[in-house]
């Protein structure tokens, strides 16, 4: 008995420290293992993941090549998950699995872009997440919401703010008459990170050149950027959130017609963790509300 609680204790610390996700069938003692070297491609740590500097979005320059990620570790890969077969578009394109830019930029719609996505092998988020988290809503709305990354619930489902943020992040809509079915919803990170940790830079600038694409392809008349991570990253800046909301900006990118207006709002979660902030971020809505009535069909 005393033991069986000591395992359930030692479970326990290992969800909160955020090791809850299974990678492999059988374990594998890591300490009795030999070290991985840089290029071990059996090595789960990409070599200078997490260190990677931020990306140049859009907005300021073309995407530069060495936005492109590295080729990621080979891993386990989860049991049951079959791996997406690649598009015909991306054979014939030539692309190699790994080429975010090459894979994104030849995704003429949303299809496309979610198969290029499944096909993708440059973010190794996709061996620890149980679905690719692609967007919800209305791919023709006039307003696209950006968020950071899926967390359990969304993994779990694969539809982008479905867990308690979400919920708050719809009746934050529903405040400014909006709904799923007049916005569209996605994140920077189409993987959950393992334990909700926060994404990594490399694995921002694995997912960039896919989430520019989707912009591109639903081409709304207002972006709003939903927290800090996705307003730095989208805008190019590097202040927080708290220098970035209650403010417009124009985002670009290449393949873009006209820049679009574009701006940010606290993330539910952490309005949740504030509820002094809501006012604020009423103000933010409204100011948003204003905007997508003055903006052109
Ligand atoms: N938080 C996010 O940023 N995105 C989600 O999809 C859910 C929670």
């Amino acid at each position: 008995m005393a033991e069986s609680a000591d395992k359930l204790a030692l479970l326990r610390w290992q969800i909160e420290a955020g090791a809850d996700e299974a990678i492999g069938e059988t374990p594998l003692d890591r300490f009795a293992a030999p070290a991985p070297t840089a290029h071990d491609p059996g090595s789960p740590v990409k070599p200078g993941a997490g260190v990677t500097p931020l990306p140049t979005p859009s907005s300021v320059t073309p995407p530069p090549e060495a936005a492109t990620p590295a080729a990621p570790a080979a891993g386990p890969g989860r049991k049951g998950v079959e791996e997406a077969p690649a598009p015909d578009f991306f054979i014939d394109a030539g692309a190699d699995k790994t080429n975010a830019h090459a894979l994104a930029a030849a995704a003429n719609s949303l299809d496309e872009l979610r198969a290029a996505l499944s096909a993708f092998e440059g973010c190794a988020l996709k061996h620890t997440a149980t679905n690719l988290v692609f967007g919800d809503g209305n791919p023709e709305a006039r307003i696209m919401l950006v968020g950071e990354a899926p967390g359990a619930d969304e993994d779990r489902l694969g539809r982008p703010f479905v867990g308690v943020s979400g919920r708050l992040l719809d009746a934050m809509l529903a405040a400014i008459g909006l709904d799923r079915s007049c916005v569209y919803i996605t994140n920077i990170l189409f993987w959950r990170p393992p334990g909700n940790r926060n994404p990594t830079a490399g694995e921002v600038a694995a997912c960039l050149p896919f989430i520019e694409r989707l912009i591109e392809l639903v081409d709304p008349a207002v972006l709003v950027m939903v927290g800090g991570t996705a307003a730095k990253t989208l805008l190019g800046q590097s202040d927080g959130i708290m220098k970035l909301r209650g403010r417009w900006f124009n985002y670009e990118s290449a393949r873009m017609t006209r820049p679009i207006p574009a701006t940010g709002i606290f993330h539910p979660a952490y309005l949740l963790r504030s509820p002094a902030q809501k006012r604020t971020a009423w103000t933010d809505l409204l100011a948003i509300k204003r905007k997508l009535e003055a903006s052109p069909e």
